[in-house]
């Protein structure tokens, strides 16, 4: 730990390192020999074919399950369980109905620590919604309540699945700026799942590809941000899709299109 402290002296993300990590439902792989490593403040995008692994790599992360082999350390920790400085991000917002959009925000926030909850709130675009109920908002304002109230507590490390998965692309477009926004100045590491490898080469630092449980391609993004839809971005895309769609043509029999 004061080793990890003394090599990133001003980081506020969270290390992270699984090694050799695997879970198995029952007899089905899910995922298998995963070695993966995120350096304070680094953003890392997850991609690959529907069934892949790419939740199940979250919910070990997360703490939600349980690795079947190998482990995930945070800070040079094992970290088997919910760690207080993850939040988890979902693809739907998973808002309480019969609270308000500030209430919701609070939600696991300690009373005196509310303001943060405002504040988070502010940073999103939506404290002048802070009295109004989830089900008036549109699904773009949902989710960004969603990430206020992970913002709230502080997360030294964000897992972000699919959470725009559900968005119209102009609300897209908008989120992926908030969160690239927030992540520049809040220095989190984050870890983003998505099928849109635009939306991965726009954000990542390093976009890794799951092929079947396993990682498959690595890849640094060396594109200057914010970043432009130039020939740059271009290149980096169709290779990330190019290693997709060819494997895709490999193991065609094991999954269903
Ligand atoms: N709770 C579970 N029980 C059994 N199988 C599961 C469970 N969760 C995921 N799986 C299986 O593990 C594989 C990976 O799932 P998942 O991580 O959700 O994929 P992705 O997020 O890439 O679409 C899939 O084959 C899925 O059916
Ligand atoms: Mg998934």
């Amino acid at each position: 730990m004061e080793q990890l402290e003394a090599e990133w002296p001003e980081a506020v993300g969270t290390h992270l390192q699984l090694k050799r990590a695997a879970k198995r439902y029952g007899d089905k792989v899910a995922l298998s020999g995963i070695e993966l490593e995120a350096n304070p403040g680094e953003f890392i995008a997850i991609v690959g074919r529907s069934g892949c692994g790419k939740s199940t790599l979250l919910r070990l992360v997360a703490g939600l399950e349980q690795a079947t082999e190998g482990s995930v350390y945070i800070d040079g920790k094992e970290s088997r369980s919910i760690h207080p400085d993850v939040r988890v991000l979902f693809q739907d917002s998973r808002l309480l109905p019969w609270k308000r959009v500030l209430a919701n925000v609070k939600v696991g926030v300690r009373d005196s620590l509310a303001w943060k909850a405002e504040n988070a709130l502010r940073q999103v675009g939506l404290f002048d919604r802070a009295n109004d109920w989830p089900a008036v908002l549109s699904g773009g304002q949902r989710q960004r309540v969603a990430l206020a109230r992970a913002l709230a507590g502080e997360p030294r490390l964000l897992l972000l699945d699919e959470p725009l998965g559900a968005l119209d692309a102009l609300t897209r477009i908008e989120m992926q700026r908030l969160i690239e926004r927030l992540w520049r100045e809040q220095k989190f590491t984050a870890l983003l799942v998505t099928h849109d490898v635009s939306e991965a080469v726009q954000l990542a630092d390093r976009v890794v590809v799951i092929e079947n449980g396993r990682i498959g391609f690595d890849v640094r993004i060396t594109l200057p941000r914010p970043r432009e839809r130039d020939s740059g971005f271009a290149y980096f895309e169709s290779l990330i899709l190019k290693r997709i769609l060819t494997q895709e043509k490999e193991s065609y029999e094991s999954y269903s299109i």
